[in-house]
């Protein structure tokens, strides 16, 4: 359980880790090269553990020095991936695209639904289709293989009905080793799906136009070992940057690509906060005197990401006149719309639309937190509210944040991880200096 003691003023600097969402599809297309591939600025999270887990299962050989990951494919033992870990980690789903370009067969617990949504897989398998391989849905068990003894994936022109990531980034990876040309339209442009093709490329993959929506890759018989560095993580960044304006603090974050924050940036200056870039791969935040409305609706990069909805929830919960916050991209991301309001939040949700009327001041409350960026949503509505604010299930929150409260504590945030039966007691509480107006 975390405790948050409220309304203490930041300062400082954050570092930013490497992206949760690079790393976790990268890991996989590391199967595609039967060489050694170092990965840099891998962050340390829960997510990236079990994949890797995932991959050792498969055969794969893996060493961790610090941030860098050493992935060996060279020998892939076996094309089934155990369900009791793909059970705990959707993202494992990635493997299908490389296990069926580099053995010609594939078989992938099928990824259940989450907290978010039901999430289904089916652009992935109608994609993969395309490409000639046979994909059968057995008890829970994605099988998939090539036909008539074919030894590759054959290139084609797939259209995606909606841009999706994961489908983008698992027929992009499937089709680097393919027979002949693959192009995708209606492709994801999220800047992790720029940094999965940079790193396929890397490994002497010939893709053209990933960060627009048409991708053609044209298929090579094999990819060579590469040394790559990860894009920061554009949603701890957005976070953080919510997190300054929230408490009403002036602080800077770095390594960042400011080109991946557009929305997110927009946004805080459309309610009165400003971002400024002191050097070129480092942002300010700095908060405005008061902070007003504005409205969300999430979207596919460059959109609005799905990813900040919660957290920007948060600060809009404290923002003066009613936000209008349409999630688009999920069908069920507005499960942290309770308990925010269990903390004095004055939030009312209809049809997946959630109007949020500003309070004066959130109130310290026990939480428990949904998923991943509901609960970054309560940890940043904690640091603003009056009051002491305890977070249950802090699993969720481990999945996808490097130390987050090591670095909230770097930045003068007053929080610690207790064991989750005692209660606050305050002669515990660290002595609080008067805060903010
Ligand atoms: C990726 O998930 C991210 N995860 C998510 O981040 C992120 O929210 C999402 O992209 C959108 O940006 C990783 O990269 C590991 P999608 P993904 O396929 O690939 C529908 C986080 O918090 N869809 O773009 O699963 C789907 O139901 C996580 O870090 C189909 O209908 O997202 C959803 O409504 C959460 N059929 C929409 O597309 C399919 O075959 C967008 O999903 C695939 C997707």
């Amino acid at each position: 359980m975390l405790r948050i003691w409220g309304r203490q003023p930041l300062r400082g600097q954050v570092k930013i880790s490497g992206a949760k969402n690079s790393a976790l599809v990268i890991m996989a297309g590391a199967l595609l090269c039967a060489d050694d591939c170092h990965i840099r600025n891998v962050p340390s999270l829960v997510d990236v553990s079990r994949m890797g887990e995932i991959l050792s299962a498969l055969g794969v050989k893996l060493q961790r020095q610090g941030d860098t990951l050493e992935i060996n494919a060279s020998h892939i033992g076996q094309s089934k991936a155990p369900y009791e870990l793909v059970s705990q980690l959707r993202a494992s789903f990635f493997i299908i695209g490389p296990l069926l370009a580099r053995l010609g067969m594939a078989r992938v617990p099928l990824p259940g639904g989450c907290a978010i949504g039901a999430r289904p897989v089916d652009l992935h398998v109608r994609g993969l289709q395309a490409m000639g391989a046979d994909v059968q849905i057995e008890h829970g068990t994605v099988h998939a293989y090539l036909k008539g003894g074919k030894k590759r994936l054959q290139g084609a022109r797939i259209y995606l009905d909606c841009p999706s990531v994961g489908a983008t980034e698992t027929l992009m990876m499937a089709a680097t080793l393919a027979e002949g040309e693959t192009i995708i339209e209606n492709a994801a442009q999220e800047p992790e799906v720029v940094d999965l093709a940079n790193f396929c490329r890397a490994m002497g993959a010939r893709i053209r136009g990933a960060g627009t929506n048409t991708i053609v890759i044209s298929g090579v018989p094999r990819l060579h070992s590469t040394d790559y560095s990860i894009i920061p993580d554009r949603i701890e960044a957005g976070t953080f940057l919510v997190a300054g304006a929230i408490t009403r603090s002036e602080i800077s974050l770095a390594p960042v690509v400011p080109d991946h924050l557009t929305a997110v940036i927009a946004k805080l200056r459309s309610i009165g906060a400003d971002v400024v870039a002191d050097a070129p791969n480092r942002l300010r935040l700095i908060p405005g005197q008061r902070h007003v409305a504005t409205d969300i609706k999430t979207m596919p990069f460059p959109g609005f990401p799905t990813d900040m909805q919660a957290q920007f929830m948060a600060l809009l919960t404290l923002s003066e006149g009613n936000s209008v916050i349409s999630e688009t991209v999920f069908e069920n991301r507005l499960r942290h719309v309770a308990e925010l309001n269990r903390m004095g939040a004055d939030i009312t949700v209809k049809n997946n639309i959630a109007i949020v009327r500003g309070v004066p001041m959130l109130s310290g409350a026990p939480v428990v937190a949904t998923d991943l960026r509901a609960s970054a949503a309560l940890v940043l509505a904690g640091l603003a509210a009056d009051g002491v604010t305890t977070i249950q299930s802090l699993q969720h929150l481990d999945r996808g944040y490097e130390n987050l409260e090591g670095k909230l504590q770097g930045l003068g945030a007053k929080l610690c991880r207790v064991e989750a039966d005692t209660e606050p007691n305050p002669v515990d509480a660290p002595n609080l200096p008067t805060v903010l107006s």
